[in-house]
């Protein structure tokens, strides 16, 4: 049934990982911003008193990056686990700064043995179309952006890889064990800066949907025209081009997770986020599987029939589960994620 379905959609194969994201930056997302000339990072300890009865602590940092003439500035927050060792880590790309927050249970993440770095996406730059502020003020000075230059995902990524620069100086941190992941437009988010930054050994996007996680050819719920139309400004101008001609577009959201390969990949969906399309979000991964078999891995393993409602397919090194449910980052969502990390994590012990 998977099979025949992803054949009716007439996916374009997956190119060299370099091309696909040449591609993806050029005519969805927009080219990231470059890599800062420098960076510094100035460290609050403990903003947050006996955090977890004394298990973590947070620290608020602000990354100072200098661009050229200019420089940005952004706070993130850092829970690590007051116990010895390497953590292994969540970026998490948030829509608020709060410790803990409704899409993110500190305290349960810290139990779990994680560290956490999580920042707010509008401390990087505004969810809307002014380009004047934050980082999109630094790079275009007058508000006005050429066709391929970045979207405002795109500029959300780039922070989530500072983020990782800070994550680098950090001793207790266990590099090999990097996970960015976020909701929705930050699910989308979080696919892009670990297809374009390998730092990142896992991503997990969460009901990311349209322009994410999910196939756009005969997708369900939000197509490239409700998108474009309402949030324009998170992509380049020139996936503008594409409202209406999504059978034209010479990529599609499967070369996104296939830019992530050989490195793990898992994606969350919700029984009744329609307007995402769990199943195209499903089809997406066996899609994306073409990228990893080339590099000699399993990418999706999980049977030829749609999930059903609680179904986790964690074997290969995409991952997927369907939760019941609407458009949210739940704990269950995260309980998912760990289960697929700590899975990955003993496989690669094994070898
Ligand atoms: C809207 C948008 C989605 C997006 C979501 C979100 O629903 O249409 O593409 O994922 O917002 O970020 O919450």
């Amino acid at each position: 049934m998977l099979v025949t379905e992803l054949k009716k959609r007439n996916l374009p194969p997956i190119p060299a990982r370099d091309e696909a994201i040449d591609l993806l930056c050029r005519e969805e997302y927009g080219y990231l911003p470059p890599t800062p000339d420098a960076i510094s990072f100035a460290v609050e300890r403990n903003v947050i008193r006996s955090f977890c009865a004394g298990a973590a602590t947070v620290d608020r940092i602000t990354a100072s990056c200098v661009i050229g003439e200019t420089s940005f500035s952004f706070p993130f927050y850092v829970t690590l686990p007051t116990k010895e060792g390497k953590h292994p880590f969540f970026v998490m790309i948030n829509f608020r700064r709060d410790v803990p927050d409704r899409y993110m249970p500190s305290e349960e993440l810290i139990d779990s043995g994680f560290a956490v770095l999580s920042f707010s996406y509008t401390d990087v730059t505004s969810d809307d179309g002014d380009f004047t502020n934050g980082l999109a003020g630094v790079l275009y000075p007058d508000g006005v952006r050429g066709s391929r230059d970045a979207g405002k995902i795109a500029m959300w990524a780039w922070a989530a890889q500072r983020v990782m620069d800070y994550a680098e100086t950090l001793d207790c941190l266990d590099l090999s064990c990097s996970v960015v992941c976020g909701h929705s437009r930050l699910g989308k988010t979080a696919l892009l800066a670990a297809a374009t930054d390998e730092r990142f050994a896992y991503a997990y996007s969460n009901d990311s949907g349209c322009s994410g996680a999910a196939i756009t050819r005969g997708k369900e719920g939000e197509r490239v025209r409700d998108i474009c139309q309402r949030f324009p400004y998170w992509f380049c101008e020139n996936y503008q081009k594409y409202i209406d001609r999504e059978d034209e577009m010479p990529f599609d959201q499967h070369w996104l997770i296939g830019a992530i390969a050989p490195r793990s990949v898992c994606v969350g969906s919700a029984t009744e986020d329609r307007w995402a399309d769990p199943h195209a979000e499903q089809l997406s991964c066996l899609a994306a599987s073409e990228a990893y078999e080339r590099l000699g891995r399993q990418g999706f393993v999980g049977g030829n029939a749609f999930a059903v409602e609680g179904e986790s397919f964690f074997e290969g090194q995409i991952g997927y589960h369907l939760r019941r449910g609407l458009h949210y980052f739940s704990r269950h969502d995260w309980h998912r994620l760990i289960a697929f990390v700590q899975r990955k994590e003993n496989e690669k012990n094994k070898k």
